[in-house]
């Protein structure tokens, strides 16, 4: 070890003492030099003071969540938009589509989480998503930019967020792949930031003698992430206005909706939400309120049941709509938070994290053993000025895939994108085969190139068939 080496590490190691971390130093001197560096740069991406204010609210104590005084309905467009509303509808679409044309709007996927609950080996935009043709979900969503170039114009460039843990996975993927079709150098990777986990006393754990154990910081951080990484300035340098934001596990989002960019941009909204009405009210998605006048996500297990099960006077839950991650936001709002000392509430998850103990023995804890720090994205709802809620068709949107099996899960997701094909179809006058519970008795997969949604299906009446039969595949592309 070099002099100043050894002199960098002490002066850490002074450092860490002032904020009780200094155990993170405990094997620095039976490491290489490598893995010291390794050690070091982990411990330079700390920022020491922020993290001293996080353990004592967050870390040490169950931090409690304090129930707004007022909680009321926020207001929403409908799906279907009765006769006040209609021309308004008409409008915002029209604008969608200008400012689609205009290259005014960028995709964005949050793509960093972990993905544990899959047990997928990979990114889970890697995951096959698709009923028949297996489609990757990065496929689906590249697919669906391009055929959106197609149909209304423009360039739509696509940000991926990725972390750590995933990053080269993922950029081995999109140079395998070709980028999905995409012209490289309309695409950007990068990444999004990491906190570390904590035991219940606060101390920071070490996942390998040398590195701490980190995990993303939360899809909240994707705002941060995108300024810091430069994201944000390209997004600027290419003059669009509109982000379109989702999350990398639901394969039926229509990801680019001149009808949610229309309104956001008629209202001058600064973030706009889709939201779905919930299926129960208790059913375990966040939930849309209104508090002090901003719409504001509250999460399913902060809001007391009595106000779920709350109903208005014609027998409607008053908080019906449930967060499905899909939001516009304006690049304007994204660099304003960043430039006005930008931070999100965090919140606390017990997780089981693997770490190495005193004496550098590796622990697989088999209980939650550490705290992990995230933030949300819905939380920067009530930091925007106005705020749009455009209620969504579950079916048409939101067909996620997240756990091995069960709700939320590959073959969840597969029976939604059939159906929602089978509708497609049934609009343009096709015969779908029903089973007698009603569910589809074929498999329907329709690529964006073929359709991006029922309207633009009926357009090609005429090379449908006039029905499908009973355990038929059909692939339309
Ligand atoms: C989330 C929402 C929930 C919503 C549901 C819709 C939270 C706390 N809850 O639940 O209100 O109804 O989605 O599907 O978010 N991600 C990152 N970086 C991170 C963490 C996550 O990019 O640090 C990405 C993941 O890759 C994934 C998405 O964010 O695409 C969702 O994260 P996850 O933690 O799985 O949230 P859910 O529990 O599914």
């Amino acid at each position: 070890m070099t002099q100043t080496h050894r002199d960098r590490i002490e002066q850490v190691r002074a450092l860490l003492a002032r904020h009780h971390q200094d155990h993170i130093l405990r094997f620095a001197d039976r490491i290489s030099a490598d893995q010291q560096r390794q050690l070091l740069s982990d411990i330079e991406s700390l920022d020491l003071e922020a993290l001293d204010a996080l353990v004592e609210q967050y870390v040490r104590q169950e931090p409690h969540f304090a129930l707004p005084d007022e909680i009321l309905p926020p207001a929403t467009y409908p799906i279907e938009p009765g006769s006040k509303l209609r021309e308004k509808y008409r409008q915002a679409r029209r604008r969608g589509e200008r400012l689609i044309a205009e290259g005014k709007v960028a995709a964005f996927v949050v793509a960093g989480g972990v993905g544990t609950r899959l047990n997928f080996d990979g990114p889970k935009g890697c995951f096959p998503a698709t009923p028949i043709k297996k489609k990757v979900l990065f496929q689906v969503f590249a697919e669906t930019i391009r055929a959106a170039e197609q149909r209304w114009g423009g360039v739509i460039p696509w940000y991926v967020m990725t972390s750590r843990a995933n990053h080269e996975a993922t950029e081995r993927a999109f140079a395998e792949c070709d980028h999905f079709g995409l012209e490289p150098s309309n695409v950007m990777l990068f990444t999004q930031g990491m906190m570390p986990s904590f035991d219940r006393d606060g101390r920071i754990l070490l996942a390998e003698k040398h590195r701490l154990a980190m995990s993303p910081d939360g899809h909240g951080g994707s705002l941060r992430a995108l300024y810091r990484s430069g994201a944000l300035a390209d997004i600027k340098r290419r003059g669009v206005e509109f982000i379109s934001y989702w999350q990398v596990d639901n394969p039926q989002v229509r990801l680019i909706d001149p009808l949610f960019i229309g309104l956001h941009a008629e209202d001058a909204a600064e973030m706009s939400s889709k939201a779905v009405i919930k299926c129960d009210p208790l059913e375990k998605v966040g939930n849309f309120t209104l508090v002090n006048d901003r719409v504001t996500v509250i999460e399913y297990s902060d809001l007391p049941e009595d106000l779920a099960r709350k109903q208005d006077g014609r027998g409607r839950y008053v908080f019906e709509l449930g967060s499905i991650a899909i939001h516009l936001i304006s690049r304007s709002f994204v660099e304003r938070i960043n430039e006005h000392g930008f931070s999100l509430p965090w919140h606390r998850a017990d997780k089981k994290v693997a770490y190495v103990d005193e004496h550098g023995e590796p622990v697989q804890p088999n209980k939650p053993n550490g705290v992990k720090l995230e933030t949300f994205i819905f939380d920067a709802l009530p930091l925007a000025a106005r705020s749009i809620i455009l209620t969504i068709d579950r079916v048409e949107e939101f067909a996620p895939i997240k756990n091995a099996e069960g709700v939320d899960s590959a073959e969840s997701s597969r029976v939604l994108q059939i159906e929602r094909f089978a509708r497609w179809l049934e609009s343009a006058g096709v015969r779908v085969p029903r089973k007698s519970d009603g569910a589809v008795d074929a498999v329907i997969e329709i690529s964006p190139f073929f359709a991006l949604d029922a309207g633009q299906l009926q357009e090609k009446k005429s090379l449908l068939p006039a029905a499908i039969q009973p355990g038929q595949q059909i692939v339309l592309e």
